[in-house]
């Protein structure tokens, strides 16, 4: 059977998709829970990592040494840097990386991964997925690139510094780092996020107010991408 993960970074991401599949049996590991279930004869293991790079990076990890997820969906909210970008919009990553890693005093450019890159690639039959999925339910889907770092950004002047230097259209902090956990371990990744914010100076108003509504805008696209990766 094949065994796919759904992550999202809060409770308020993956509440939706437990809502959707009703029954789920709990397993707690590593200090955080995973929810089980069969769909269509397709094992599902959802979780939600909690915010940040290293909590998602572990999420991503268990889901896949420990539950043996062949394949990993994560859905959830961003703000916006690209300015076409508004609340409830979707963005699907191309490519993510890390905003707030920097060892350019060793002269690599921001963002860079020991050994690695400044973007991570995400996998493009996942992203062609999407787009059926898109086409098919007529929803504006964006693609562009993601960036990822242990901060919650509410200031213009940091969002236009991250836009400059890594060309993102969207920002979280989780997507570069499950990004980077699912290529070590080859894995194919797809993250998604709804606009919940601009990342700017009313980035924290505007996120109690449409995080739960964007959440869930994600969350009905990662069904119905579930459904087309099941049936493929
Ligand atoms: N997720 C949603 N909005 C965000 C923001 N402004 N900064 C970081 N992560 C976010």
């Amino acid at each position: 059977m094949k065994k796919i993960a759904i992550m999202g970074a809060m409770p308020e991401e993956i509440e939706p998709l437990l809502n959707f599949f009703g029954t789920y049996e709990t397993t707690r590991y590593a200090n955080n829970n995973y929810y089980t279930t069969v769909y269509k004869n397709t094992q599902i293991v959802i979780a939600y990592s909690k915010i940040g790079k290293v909590n998602s990076t572990i999420t991503a990890s268990a889901m896949i040494c420990h539950f043996g997820c062949e394949k990993l969906l994560f859905g959830g909210v961003a703000g916006a840097v690209n300015p076409e970008l508004h609340v409830g919009d979707l963005v699907v990553a191309t490519k993510l990386g890390q905003h707030d890693l920097d060892i350019t005093a060793f002269g690599h450019p921001y963002g860079y991964v020991p050994e690695g890159a400044v973007y991570e690639e995400a996998d493009a039959s996942l992203i062609e997925i999407a787009r059926e999925v898109a086409k098919e339910k007529e929803i504006k889907l964006k693609e562009g690139i993601i960036v990822t770092g242990d901060q919650f950004v509410c200031d213009n002047a940091r969002k236009e510094w991250i836009a400059k230097t890594f060309n993102a259209d969207a920002l979280e902090m989780e997507g570069a780092s499950v990004a980077l956990t699912c290529n070590s371990f080859g894995v194919p990744f797809f993250i998604l996020r709804s606009i919940s914010d601009a990342a700017d100076m009313d980035a924290s108003f505007s996120f109690d107010e449409f995080m739960i509504s964007s959440a869930k805008i994600s969350a009905k696209f990662v069904v119905a991408m579930l459904d087309k990766i099941i049936n493929d």
